[in-house]
């Protein structure tokens, strides 16, 4: 190619300078994206657990369920394996699982999603100015965040603390590139939108009113379960000791629209084998996790199997819906994907600081 004159000379070496720009932007991590790197799941776990005081009682079960729906350490195996698509075959990914498909909805549950778009602009705006001194810490950073959101929309600030900690887990997960391109929409109904976080707990926590001699009703009682807040048509009804997945069948409205993996005429928790064998009905339980039944030896077992959650509380904030029986009114999530990664993981975190760059599974 020959060039005639100034001007074009001037325009290929502007093209030439954004391309330089886009492809810097792209292959190099911001100072911000490199601290947010070192953190790694066990930081975020004490993170999590001391900021929870600060969290506003609406968002504290909320954050730690996102937390567990979306976990850096598989987040991080996928992205170094050398086929991240065979990888997630081999652990029977499906639905949703990347964050980057979903950076803009993936918390719509937390009542603080409503301030996403002013959360998501000032976590950016701090990843892309900001070089970050050796001695951040990272709760203390998410504290300081949120309050200058709070102060600027004049909410308080633990409103902003829970989504405000997902906002930098997502973009430690996709990256400020990614992060910084979502359009910040916002995704709820705008009639639940002006709802106070005082309603939405008071509505979390009611039962349904079983008549002035519901005492007598015994197994014949009926419950709701709500599995999303901001949709009033969300729910379904319980008979008083059912599983949730069983209860859940006999909603037969398509539910495909809301999670492919839903098959019609099965209710909207997704499901196959309904026997705690293949953790497609894994749920995070937002209010009224009291009222579900202890988790069984095989739930417990098989939970910690598909990496869901560790733990021995015999009423965790994660459940599988096949398994967990209703005693009143709950509130649910449902993720929008599901695998069986617990051992794969535990493997993948034993190896990671070793010479070992591929994980067996
Ligand atoms: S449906 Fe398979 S584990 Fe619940």
């Amino acid at each position: 190619m020959t060039l005639q004159n100034p001007s074009e000379i001037i325009s290929v070496l502007c093209l030439l300078l954004f391309k330089i720009e886009v492809v810097m932007s792209t292959n190099h991590e911001t100072p911000f994206e490199t601290f947010l790197n070192q953190q790694d799941s066990e930081t975020w776990s004490r993170v999590i657990t001391a900021l929870l005081p600060s969290i506003h009682d609406v968002d504290k079960t909320a954050t730690q369920i996102w937390f567990k729906f979306f976990p850096l350490d598989l987040a991080r195996a996928l992205q170094q394996a050398e086929d991240p698509a065979q990888l997630a075959r081999d652990l029977l990914l499906q639905g949703k699982y990347q964050l980057k498909d979903q950076i803009d909805s993936s918390h719509r549950f937390l009542y603080g999603h409503r301030f996403w778009p002013e959360v998501k602009n000032v976590v950016a705006g701090y990843a892309s100015s900001i070089k970050p001194s050796t001695d951040l810490d990272l709760k203390v950073l998410i504290c300081e965040l949120a309050g200058s959101v709070a102060k600027k929309i004049k909410v308080e600030d633990s409103l902003l603390t829970g989504i405000t900690a997902v906002a930098l887990m997502t973009l430690q997960q996709v990256g400020l590139n990614a992060f910084k391109l979502a359009p910040g929409i916002i995704y709820i109904n705008p009639k639940f939108f002006k709802k106070s976080p005082e309603q939405i707990l008071k509505a979390r926590a009611r039962d349904d009113w079983q008549g002035l001699f519901g005492f007598l009703k015994g197994i014949k009682k009926e419950w709701t379960v709500t599995f999303d807040e901001n949709d009033e048509t969300a729910k379904f009804k319980l008979i008083h000791t059912q599983e949730l997945a069983t209860a859940a069948m006999y909603d037969k409205r398509d539910h495909t629209w809301r999670d492919p993996r839903c098959m019609k005429e099965e209710g909207p928790i997704p499901v196959q084998c309904r026997s705690a064998a293949c953790g497609t009905c894994w749920v995070g339980i937002l209010g009224g996790a009291e009222k579900l039944s202890e988790v069984s030896p095989l739930e417990g077992r098989r939970i910690k199997e598909f990496g869901y959650i560790d733990t021995n509380e015999p009423k965790p904030l994660i459940r599988l819906a096949c398994m967990a029986q209703a005693f009143g009114a709950v509130s649910i999530v449902i993720p929008p994907w599901n695998g069986v990664f617990g051992k794969f993981l535990r493997a993948w975190k034993m190896n990671r600081n070793g010479s070992q760059k591929t994980v067996t599974f």
